[in-house]
């Protein structure tokens, strides 16, 4: 059947317009396959907004996510606007629009690649397998609890971890309905032995646990929790937690994967699916053509499967992307400076996504 699908682009700042015109391509040559709807609309988000429009996220902009059916993000951020205080910064645009939209689930997998294993600086024995969806929530938690201030005169600031019950059960959902089509265990990672608000959270997803009798529920500390990610990444199916944790644990995944720029997200459960790399703007490298645009491409893949019900075609993509890094293709962050490795641009991977991903959708 046709899909027809407005999508917003918000390409962002450094690297986020590079890596998200690979993304874009990929989703173009799908529809253009399947004979698929798909309409982009392009708007300004983060310090490119700053800049144009005096605001991290334009009404503009955020009318036009709301009138779409999903929302692709490229990174936000820049070094220009570090003094700012946070309600300032680039990253306020990101975190409003999250808000906005509502979603409260952040689904990011993590999955050793075949060919890629030898590329963490873990054990290849240690990662081989490793497959774990981190189940983040998005829209609670430090990011956005009240009161939070920086007192000058006081010399002290404060920022406030609240989660109501209702907060987690409904993303504690989320995580368990997942683990049933997966490995059927979900881990839940707080401080109990420290917070209240953990105490809460272990509870209620203690309490929604029998309505799964199916999946494994197991809970971690989050100190614990980051040490046996790099001992045993294969233990863990779901990985289900709070807003701030899940920010850290995904980039500590990211080792897993050997580089961050190969980590996709969506966001599910709000008005608007948002759909954005775990990656940042990497000011870095950003417009030199060498940044990784997989983590860009495998959440368009995500935003198939989620937003359009296109789940052969996300399938497609991911082939495509598994084939093509165990065939070599490397950019820069993947190569490590290994000398021997040839170092492709995001362009050439974008382009042989597209190779491998065409011949998949011809032989169906
Ligand atoms: C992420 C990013 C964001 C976050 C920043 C840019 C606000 O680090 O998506 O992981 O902390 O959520
Ligand atoms: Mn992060």
């Amino acid at each position: 059947m046709t899909k027809k699908l407005k999508i917003l682009i918000l390409a962002g700042d450094g690297i986020g317009p590079e890596v998200t015109a690979e993304a874009v391509r990929a989703l173009e040559a799908v529809a253009q396959a399947g004979g698929h709807l798909f309409r982009f609309e392009e708007k300004p988000i983060g310090g490119v907004a700053i800049r144009s429009h005096g605001s991290p996220l334009p009404d503009d902009t955020l009318k036009a996510a709301l009138e779409s059916d999903a929302v692709l993000l490229g990174a936000v951020g820049s070094n220009e606007f570090n003094a700012l205080p946070p309600s300032q910064r680039p990253e306020a645009g990101l975190l409003r629009i999250r808000a906005e939209l509502g979603g409260f689930a952040n689904l990011r997998p993590s999955f050793a690649w075949p060919g890629l294993t030898g590329n963490s600086p873990l054990r290849s024995d240690v990662v081989e397998g490793a497959d774990i969806l981190f189940v983040r929530e998005l829209l609670g938690g430090l990011y956005f609890g009240q009161p939070r201030e920086w007192d000058k005169q006081a010399n002290a600031a404060w920022n406030t971890m609240r989660y109501t019950r209702d907060e987690v059960i409904r993303v504690a959902k989320v995580a368990f309905e997942l683990a049933r089509k997966r490995r059927k265990k979900v881990t839940s990672v707080d401080k109990a032995n420290v917070l209240e608000v953990s105490q809460l959270w272990r509870a209620t997803v203690t309490e929604l646990a029998p309505q799964y009798p199916d999946v494994t529920l197991e809970h971690q500390y989050v100190d614990a929790m980051a040490m046996h990610l790099m001992n045993a990444p294969r233990n863990f199916d779901v990985v289900l937690t709070e807003n701030l944790f899940g920010d850290i644990l995904s980039d500590e995944a990211g080792v897993i994967t050997g580089s961050l720029g190969m980590l996709p997200s969506a966001t599910l459960g709000g008005k608007v699916n948002l759909y954005e790399p775990v990656h940042g703007s990497a000011p870095d490298i950003a417009g030199k053509g060498i940044a990784n645009p997989l983590g860009a491409i495998l959440t368009a893949a995500m935003l198939l499967r989620y937003s359009a019900g296109l789940e052969d075609e996300a399938a497609a993509i991911e082939a495509a992307v598994k084939h093509i890094v165990a065939d070599g293709a490397r950019t820069a962050d993947l190569a490590r400076g290994d000398k021997s490795v040839k170092v492709l641009s995001t362009q050439e991977v974008g382009k042989r996504v597209l190779e491998a991903l065409s011949s998949r959708m011809a032989a169906r």
